[in-house]
Parts: C-alpha cells; sequence; structure tokens
C-alpha cells in the first residue's frame, strides 16, 4: 500500500488527487478494489476500481504506473485486470480533455486519450464532466469514457443519471441531488453518443 500510495502522488495531478488516507482507506472498502501489478516483490502500477455490488457499473478512479515502467504495457495489462473485475458491468473512467494552453500537458493528455482508445474506450459526447474535487484547485476540463464490453444495448441518460449520482454521493461525498448532476444530464441525447 506503501508503494502505491507513492506512485498514485508521483503521478496523478494535484487537483485531480485525493489525500493519501483515501487510497489507504479504499484497502478496507468493500466496494472498492485496489489492483497492482508487480514484478516480484517490487509494485509497478495499480488500479483503483469502484465496483458497488448493486449497480450496473463501476469506475476506474485511478490507474498509474510508476514512470520508470511505462510504456511496457504494465498500464494495458492493468486495464484488462480491471475490465475483467467489472465484467459484466459498463466501466467509466474520468479523463481529461486532450486542450489547454500548455503544449507539453496537451500532448500527454492526447496519449492517455489515445492510450484508452486502443484498448476499446469511448467518450460519451456532449459530457462535459465536472469532477467534484477540490483538493488542490479547480481540476481540468474532464470528459468521461466508457468500456462496455459485451454490452449491446444502447446506454441512456438514465443509467448515466444514476451512476452519476451514485458516483458523487459514493466516491466524492457529495449529494446524490448535486445540481451539477442534472447540468451535465440536459444537453445529451437520449440514448447517449459514443464515439
Ligand atoms: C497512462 C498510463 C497508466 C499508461 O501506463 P503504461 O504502462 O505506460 O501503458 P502501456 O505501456 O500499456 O501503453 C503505453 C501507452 O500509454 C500512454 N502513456 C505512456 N506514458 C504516458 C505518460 N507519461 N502520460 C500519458 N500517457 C502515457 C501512451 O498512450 C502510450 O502509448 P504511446 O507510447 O504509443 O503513446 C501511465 O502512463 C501513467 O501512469 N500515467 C500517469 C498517470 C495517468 O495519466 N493516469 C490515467 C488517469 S487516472
Amino acid at each position: 500500500l506503501d508503494a502505491i500510495v507513492r506512485i498514485y502522488e508521483a503521478s496523478i495531478p494535484a487537483s485531480e488527487r485525493k489525500p493519501a488516507s483515501a487510497i489507504r482507506e479504499m484497502a478496507r472498502r468493500p466496494e472498492y478494489l485496489l489492483i497492482a501489478a508487480t514484478d516480484n516483490d517490487q509494485v509497478l502500477g495499480f488500479a483503483a476500481l469502484f465496483a458497488p455490488p448493486d449497480e450496473p457499473f463501476a469506475l476506474l478512479e485511478y490507474l498509474a504506473v510508476d514512470e520508470s515502467s511505462r510504456g511496457q504495457g504494465v498500464g494495458a495489462g492493468l486495464f484488462t485486470a480491471t475490465l475483467q473485475a467489472a465484467a459484466p458491468h459498463a466501466l467509466l473512467l474520468e479523463l481529461e480533455a486532450a486542450i489547454g494552453h500548455d503544449d507539453t500537458e496537451r500532448e500527454l493528455r492526447r496519449r492517455r486519450q489515445a492510450f484508452y482508445r486502443r484498448l476499446g474506450c469511448q467518450r460519451i459526447i456532449d459530457l462535459h464532466y465536472q469532477l467534484p474535487l477540490r483538493t488542490a484547485g479547480v481540476p481540468p476540463a474532464m470528459h468521461l469514457f466508457v468500456h462496455r464490453g459485451a454490452i449491446t444495448t444502447p446506454m441512456t441518460r438514465a443509467d448515466l443519471g444514476r451512476a452519476l449520482r451514485r458516483i458523487y454521493s459514493d466516491v466524492y461525498a457529495k449529494s446524490p441531488d448535486d445540481p451539477r448532476i442534472a447540468e451535465m444530464l440536459a444537453p445529451l441525447p437520449d440514448p447517449l453518443s459514443l464515439a
């Protein structure tokens, strides 16, 4: 767990990070799964999955690989393990929009999106995801992506609304009636467009 926390703090931007104690807490919460990629005793990376047993979705809350082990397939392997843990449900993930004035940062965001797209994730079109975290300033513009596995039925606005209410309340300790949820849902088509 110490190694996971170290990778977490080094890899995830401060404005998108909860306090380290929240990661430690995930190891004890039954609706969370922490998955570590290891080589002998060394932790190379981890995934934090919020997977409430009474919901038809899971949220990949964090995925990070130690800088020295990136680009070797560890992240893809962790993502595959996460998908298997979430199955048969849809897997949601919060990703920074590939915009911004800083060229280096924008390129990293683009690569990250490319990484998840290669693994089969799609963006929920027109959704301006509001990450309700205020730990170190306002987080950047975000998208919500989804991996639907073998699910072939369309994803509806009601499906998303239910997931957002649960995420706001159980992942971010906000009200399930937070007005930002209605704001996010209002402009969306029903069923949702994914691309
Ligand atoms: C994104 C990340 C998990 C990928 O893990 P990985 O083990 O390097 O991934 P793989 O080796 O399986 O795949 C490599 C791909 O990951 C992405 N990637 C690699 N290093 C990256 C970095 N520093 N930043 C963003 N994406 C990166 C790229 O798409 C890369 O493919 P490319 O070299 O063709 O551009 C890892 O780079 C990371 O921890 N980044 C910082 C934390 C983060 O962005 N987490 C996701 C949001 S919670």
